[in-house]
């Protein structure tokens, strides 16, 4: 016998849905959607742009933090670049430092310590924002990051895992919040490239059973609203969001105009070879794509109606507030029938 297999099943959170409760909710602002981060720092909405360069630079960090949610810098320039776009946000002029929570990603390899003490201090929030987070160079920049005082005065994000495993070894190793999800984003072919991954909700509902004080930040594969409340009901304290926002205004990037007059804004995969290109001048594993995605009106407009959302289905589980949904939750599994009932089938 070569190995004895043992094979777990993993749902996603198209296969599932909630189970509508009993509720005393009488309208929806009665709901408290909002989430602690760590210290003072508590969001309105529990939302966060993705470090990805088509998706957050200084207009859509301003206007997450403006609808209550956050964004993360992206890392894919020089460091005085993205120190010059974090002093920008946080300073008016030289006399004023403004309350606008900032996040910014780092790597763990190459120049990622300098990249780190430039922002440290200037920013809330720094991102070590790799791939495949459960692994030793993770270690080592954590305890760099430690020894070098950034954890004093500075929120530090880590990931990607998929693991119960993963996520308690970044949290022992010192993350404060560990995002969670590989190969699930809408531009990512990790699956395809690697055969690795885990389903979304199946990751999260491993992680969150942690009884580490670490935040859980699920990252990638959320379509719409229903998504993100079962996933906060799974136990994630913030959901990341790209594709969600992407083509708004407020992402990076000009708007292109096809031949009939459609106009479209780039939307891509970090591991795409464009982005690896742009980045770097040459590609290695790539795990992504780049898309034209329909160009939209204001990441405000998005927002709400996500938050509109949000809403509803803490409503629909008679749930006031995070905590409450959690114990509310009950979570059913679909068939391919039901999910076919689940979806608009006019
Ligand atoms: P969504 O589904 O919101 O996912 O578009 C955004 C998340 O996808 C991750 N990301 C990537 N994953 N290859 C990957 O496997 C890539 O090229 C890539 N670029 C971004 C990232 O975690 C982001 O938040």
């Amino acid at each position: 016998m070569k190995k004895s297999n043992k094979i777990v099943e993993a749902i996603t959170t198209k296969d599932t849905l909630l189970v509508p409760k009993y509720s005393e909710i009488e309208s929806r602002k009665d709901i408290d959607i909002t989430s602690r981060l760590s210290g003072a720092h508590t969001f309105d909405l529990p939302l966060i742009s993705s470090p990805m360069d088509t998706v957050t630079e200084k207009e859509m960090l301003v206007a997450m933090d403006q609808c209550g949610g956050f964004g993360i810098l992206h890392r894919y320039n020089k460091i005085e670049e993205q120190v010059k776009i974090a002093e920008s946000i946080k300073w008016e002029d030289k006399s004023k430092r403004k309350n606008t929570f900032v996040g910014a990603a780092i790597g763990v390899t190459g120049d990622y310590l300098e990249r780190a003490m430039e922002l440290c201090g200037l920013v809330d929030l720094i991102c070590l924002d790799v791939a495949h987070g459960h692994h030793i160079l993770m270690k080592e920049a954590l305890n760099n990051l430690i020894k070098a005082g950034v954890k004093n005065n500075t929120h530090i994000m880590a990931g990607n895992v998929a693991t119960f495993q993963g996520f308690e070894d970044l949290s022992n190793w010192g993350a404060d919040s560990v995002r969670v999800g590989i190969g699930g984003g809408s531009i990512c072919s990790t699956r395809i490239q690697t055969g690795h991954g885990v389903p979304n909700l199946h990751a999260v509902m491993e992680c969150a059973k942690s009884t580490c004080d670490t935040k859980l930040i699920v990252d990638g594969g959320v379509k719409n609203s229903g998504d993100i409340v079962k996933l906060l009901a799974a136990g994630a304290d913030f959901v990341m969001c790209g594709s969600l926002l992407s083509g708004t205004k407020e992402t990076p990037g000009k708007i292109i105009t096809s031949e009939s007059g459609e106009k479209f804004k780039r939307y891509r995969g970090m591991a795409s070879k464009e982005a690896q290109v742009d980045w770097k001048g040459e590609t290695s594993s790539l795990e992504g794509v780049s898309t034209l995605v329909p160009a939209r009106g204001s990441v405000k407009d998005v927002l709400r109606e996500i938050e509109t959302g949000i809403r509803s289905g803490f409503s629909y589980s008679g749930a006031r507030n995070l905590c409450d949904l959690r114990d509310k939750a009950e979570f059913i599994v679909q068939t391919v029938a039901g999910q076919a009932e689940s979806s608009i089938h006019v």
